[in-house]
């Protein structure tokens, strides 16, 4: 969209969560919540952005140099309302006459189109600014629309300052704004704090603009899309509605899912044509499956690749930095960290393989550990191309077990072996002839064995 600007606020304490964490970082579908504000905000393709930031998210990395995407970050030093905070914008933005679009950080479900929409309205109006408003179930704690008669938006009233007849307005103010770029500073500059919290109120915008002979427009949007969090209870509200955008989305991608609600998705989750998720799958960022592969239930997921036709699970968990190849098998009860898997290779049992690389069509018995850890240092476990390894052997890293060699069951293997070589590590069998019997019959006297 062409000559818009985005402001994004990010400023509050967010003391409503209770939370050590500022809030606008908390995660939705494993993303920080100001970070799908400004993914939002990016598709629109604005001539610029501007983030407001208060101390907290500065302590967090967040700052004038640090921030990603050609995005602009500035401090507001104290929270003194959303008005103050756009203020903080105007050494970027004062020479800029395209339409600023205001979103706050904590309403991340605002989709694009919609942005799009109230700057059309702000446009179509020629008005100095176009508001968004929505109509909760439960308008709680949102400031409300008041309209004029002729259904410009006279003014919004904050919830603290409302009378009972304004409270009784079940439309809505969603926070995001279109503001005609070369109004928008005066405007700001007018905006005074004598209200119940003692802050510069962006809300206060409309009646300014209408007491200087102006209007506003108003757009709507749907409550799901526009809930403002402010708490942890609509934290997880917000999550399950992004996650059924997510869901949606994968199923429309050809990926099947077989109890939709009951799987978890990242905001970049990637899922090729014809993946299956079963039931009850959690899959946490970083994550890529590609065409065909499965994902049985009760899998966990995070910072892995899971290449063509492969199958895991159920009840795998595969951990960062892992690539499960082509056709390969990770069956239940078995982790892999930071482990390439290659083609066609089987994990399909109870083991735990970190730190290894696994050759293409090798096997992995059941209760494989890799000990990839002394208690000071991560070190590698390499196994060859078409290697068997004996169920419940213990490699200890650095190991590395070369193509076709077979490891017999219950070897604790501490040095390499070679390619093709079977090595065996393990307590040797002895037998001694009829002793059971005979310890049978000191023990039971009529010597029967049940
Ligand atoms: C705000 C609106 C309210 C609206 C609701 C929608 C105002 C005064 N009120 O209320 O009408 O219905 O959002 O969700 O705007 N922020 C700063 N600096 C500040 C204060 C806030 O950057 O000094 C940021 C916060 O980080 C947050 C956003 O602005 O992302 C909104 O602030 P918040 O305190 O959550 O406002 P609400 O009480 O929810
Ligand atoms: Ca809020």
């Amino acid at each position: 969209m062409s000559g818009v600007a985005c402001v994004v606020l990010a400023a509050g304490k967010g003391t409503r969560m209770r939370s050590a964490v500022p809030k606008v970082l908390h995660p939705l579908a494993g993303r920080p919540m100001v970070e799908h504000v400004l993914a939002n905000a990016r598709s629109l393709s604005p001539e610029r952005t501007v983030l407001v930031i208060g101390p907290e998210l500065e302590a967090a990395g967040f700052g004038p140099d640090g921030a990603a995407g050609g995005v602009r970050c500035v401090v507001q030093a104290e929270p003194l309302g959303t008005a103050h905070a756009v203020a903080q914008a105007r050494p970027l933005l004062e020479d800029f006459d395209g339409d600023v679009i205001v979103v706050y950080a904590d309403t991340p479900l605002v989709r694009a189109e919609t942005l799009a929409r109230l700057v059309e309205a702000r446009r179509d109006g020629e008005a100095a600014a176009a508001v968004l408003g929505f109509r909760p179930e439960d308008p709680a704690e949102y400031g409300r629309l008041i309209l004029a008669s002729d259904g410009t938006l006279a003014r919004i009233v904050e919830h603290a300052e409302a009378g009972a007849d304004e409270r009784a307005v079940t439309l809505c103010n969603a926070g995001t704004m279109a503001i005609d770029g070369r109004r928008l500073f005066p405007l700001l500059d007018a905006i005074g704090n004598e209200n119940a919290k003692g802050e510069y109120y962006l809300t206060d915008l409309p009646a300014v603009v209408a007491a200087a002979g102006g209007v506003c427009a108003v757009a709507e949007a749907l409550a799901e899309e526009v809930m403002g969090i402010n708490d942890r209870a609509q934290l997880a509200a917000a999550e399950r509605v992004i996650q059924d955008r997510l869901r949606r989305a994968a199923m429309e991608g050809g990926a099947t899912l077989i109890d939709p609600a009951t799987v978890w998705l990242s905001a970049d989750t990637r899922l090729g044509a014809d993946v299956t998720i079963g039931p009850n799958v959690a899959i946490g960022p970083g994550v890529a499956v590609d065409d065909g592969a499965e994902i049985r239930p009760f899998s966990h997921l995070e910072g892995v690749r899971v290449r063509r036709n492969a199958v895991i699970g159920p009840f795998a968990r595969l951990r960062p930095g892992s690539d499960i190849g082509e056709g390969a098998r990770v069956g239940n009860f078995v982790e892999v960290k930071n482990s390439a898997v290659e083609q066609d290779a089987k994990i399909n049992h109870l083991s735990y393989v970190g730190d290894a690389g696994v050759g293409a069509g090798a096997n992995i018995g059941a209760g494989t550990i890799t000990c990839n850890y002394d208690g000071y240092r991560k070190s590698r476990t390499e196994i060859g191309e078409g290697a068997f390894i004996g169920s419940n052997t213990a490699l200890v890293a650095p190991v590395t077990v070369g193509p076709g060699a077979v490891v017999g069951a219950g070897s604790v293997i501490t040095e390499d072996v070679e390619a093709d070589a079977i090595a065996v590590a393990r307590g040797e069998q002895r037998q001694r002839e009829g002793a059971a019997a005979r310890r049978r019959s000191r023990l039971r006297p009529d010597g029967t064995r049940d």
